[in-house]
């Protein structure tokens, strides 16, 4: 689904040099590249505080218990996501609410969050899913309205923009209360290892939450709040800051691979592909995931399979109908369109190297699956 090492083969002089620096220096934990990184991202993504931890899993826990939710607190999330976003809710012992998504963005539905806020709820964790920004401008509408926090979940959209209806556009995950993300490798920013960082524009949230990431300390051996020990490692931030000048090019070659994908499947009677705006990057592709309206998806998974594609089905299984969440809350009728989704969605490979013969040879195939 990715090609690491030909992306590492154009930057191995750079990531190389980086990652000597922390060797020559030995400051493994905490050191200057990972400040220097920390800052690089503050400046790419326009936020006042990133806060470096160890994985994007850990940067959604963190960030709720940032905000302080008590259990019993009840966080709305989407139905069709990866399982992290709702297993951190569970872990605090907050109450997830899932709710369905929108047929055509796949991310959280605005009017099934309405129809889920209670007197308990107390957030809305919208996940920014395979890269592309989640309708923010209502979301903060609706928490404004009903004062909810928001926590957005960025694992997947770290360089995507979100546009408002006066013009302005701003970086996914700088516009919540705070945010999470992910460096995992296959990530549009990814590292070498597991990472993940936390983001916020409100200062005395991100002074907390630099005490939970570290023990909860603030003053070294005092100990003020119950916190948790999530770094990400300085070889890990000397990847992260030798690859971030080059983000906004991969995110141009993923739209770029993107647009000739969806070229080729145009006006196809059973494949609907994914729209790509020209103007706003509001879709950074970390996925590039078709929807295949006849019923035929795992016969065509198998077909590329067959025929040395790689290919993926995000996501199989609604979380709400996961052993871990199922609740007798939930209802079939109320998750219509993640019910259709986890039937229809396949993604093809996506990433940097992607060339003109490889994308050919891939939708020729897809085609002729049709064909057959
Ligand atoms: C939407 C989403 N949230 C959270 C995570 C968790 O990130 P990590 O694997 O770094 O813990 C991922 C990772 O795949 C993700 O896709």
């Amino acid at each position: 689904m990715v090609d690491l090492k030909s992306q590492y083969d154009k930057i191995k002089n750079t990531v190389d040099a980086s990652i000597q620096e922390v060797l020559d220096t030995t400051t493994y934990i905490n050191g200057p590249k990972v400040h220097e990184f920390q800052k690089n991202l503050e400046n790419y993504l326009g936020v006042k505080h990133v806060i470096p931890c160890a994985n994007g899993t850990d940067a959604l826990q963190i960030a709720m218990m940032g905000l302080g939710l008590k259990p019993g607190d009840e966080v709305i999330t989407a139905d069709f996501t990866f399982a992290a976003t709702v297993e951190v809710i569970a872990l605090l012992q907050l109450t997830p609410v899932l709710v369905d998504v929108d047929m055509v963005n796949m991310n959280i539905s605005i009017e099934a969050i309405k129809k889920a806020i209670t007197p308990k709820t107390k957030a809305i964790v919208p996940v920014h899913l395979f890269g592309r920004a989640a309708n923010m401008e209502a979301i903060m509408a609706i928490a404004k309205e009903h004062n909810l926090y928001v926590i957005e979940d960025n694992a997947q959209a770290i360089g995507a923009n979100c546009k408002f209806s006066d013009g302005t556009k701003k970086k996914a995950g700088t516009i919540g209360h705070v945010a999470s993300t992910s460096f995992f490798p296959s990530k549009n920013l990814g590292c070498y290892g597991d990472g993940g960082a936390i983001f916020t524009n409100d200062d005395d949230l991100a002074h907390k939450i630099r005490g939970i990431v570290n023990h909860g300390m603030y003053i070294r051996y005092h100990h003020d709040v119950v916190g948790v020990n999530s770094r990400l490692d300085s070889i890990q931030a000397a990847v992260l800051d030798a690859k971030l000048p080059f983000l906004d090019e991969y995110g141009k070659a993923r739209q770029n691979a993107a647009r000739k994908y969806s070229k080729a499947f145009e006006n196809h009677p059973n494949i609907i592909a994914p729209t790509i705006c020209d103007i706003c990057d509001c879709h950074v592709f970390h996925q590039y995931t078709l929807r295949i309206t006849n019923g035929k998806r795992d016969a065509l998974m198998e077909h590329l399979l067959a025929n040395q594609i790689p290919c993926a089905i995000y996501y199989p299984i609604p979380l709400h109908s996961q052993k871990a969440y199922a609740d007798a809350r939930y209802k079939e009728e109320d998750f219509p369109v993640t019910n259709q989704l986890v039937k229809e969605v396949i993604s093809l490979p996506m990433h940097t190297e992607l060339d003109d013969e490889q994308i050919n040879y891939i939708t020729s195939t897809v085609l002729a699956f049709f064909e057959k």
